[in-house]
């Protein structure tokens, strides 16, 4: 008799948990179907289909030129792949500042076509009809904060944000109309660490940092910058967990090697 034993999926509602119970929120990136089994299988909390898939997969500059179809493929290729943890996906950039119904039917094409859990979308108060249309439709929304990089052109710059009273004061704002929205979780990216901690006290839904201090619900990272695939970033937030890019190099090197030499495959390697 085989003995099926059920996997306690993670929701939305596990997220609020986890904030009343100061458990912290893991959330990494994730793109393809390999990467997402793996980070599933390790117990990862929630994945996140970034637009940083433009940067990071398709190397663009930024994150703007990834499309809504390009968005689906990923998110689908990390849905079929995982068992346990939360599936969010990014609105790529275009396909919901139009207005509320651009945003809705966006969302309602990621959650159908790819079976995702939730969408993130960029910005503040701009936004909130749109979120508000998308959550009616029973779709969660995560929002998303600060150093917001589909506003690059507008920023000129990847720096700290809200490092002036005005542009913090906005912030905290803009953070309560997203929780009034009715946004389950907001992403912080590049603030100071204190006023992240005053935004995640001040909100009841979970405030997940990337570059947002220690005391917020939860941390993100972009899969291929924490696993050192990345070679070139090295923000103050970042902590590598491996060096990939060089072992991936050497291994690479090595095979190159081994077939010139043809040492490989040897007489147990072949048939
Ligand atoms: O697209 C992305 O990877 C993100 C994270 C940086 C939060 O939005």
């Amino acid at each position: 008799m085989s003995v099926h034993k059920e996997i306690k999926r993670v929701t939305t509602h596990t997220l609020q948990w986890m904030k009343q119970h100061g458990e912290k929120i893991s959330m990494l990136t994730a793109y393809d179907f390999s990467m997402a089994r793996i980070f599933d299988d390790a117990g990862i909390d929630v994945l996140l289909v970034g637009d940083s898939a433009s940067n990071v997969m398709a190397g663009h500059e930024t994150t703007l030129p990834i499309t809504l179809d390009q968005m689906i493929y990923h998110a689908q290729s990390v849905v079929r792949a995982i068992k346990r943890c939360l599936v969010v996906v990014d609105l790529p950039f275009g396909s919901y500042q139009g207005n509320s119904k651009e945003a809705l039917n966006s969302s309602i094409r990621i959650m159908k076509e790819a079976g995702a859990h939730g969408i993130k979308l960029e910005g503040g108060e701009e936004v909130a009809d749109s979120i508000r249309r998308i959550i009616s439709a029973g779709v969660p929304v995560m929002g998303h904060l600060c150093l917001t990089p589909q506003s690059i052109y507008k920023f000129g710059t990847y720096e700290v944000r809200a490092r002036e009273e005005e542009e913090a004061a906005r912030l905290i704002e803009n953070a309560r109309i997203l929780e009034q929205a009715g946004c389950f979780a907001i992403v912080l990216e590049k603030i100071p660490a204190a006023l992240g901690k005053q935004v995640a006290e001040s909100l009841s839904i979970p405030v997940i940092g990337i570059g947002a201090g220690m005391h917020v619900d939860g941390q993100v990272l972009v899969m291929h910058d924490m696993l050192g695939i990345t070679k070139d970033f090295s923000p103050r937030f970042l902590r590598r967990y491996l060096n990939l890019y060089d072992d991936i190099r050497e291994a690479t090197n090595k095979y190159i090697r081994d077939v010139k030499s043809m040492d490989f495959p040897n007489a147990s390697e072949q048939y």
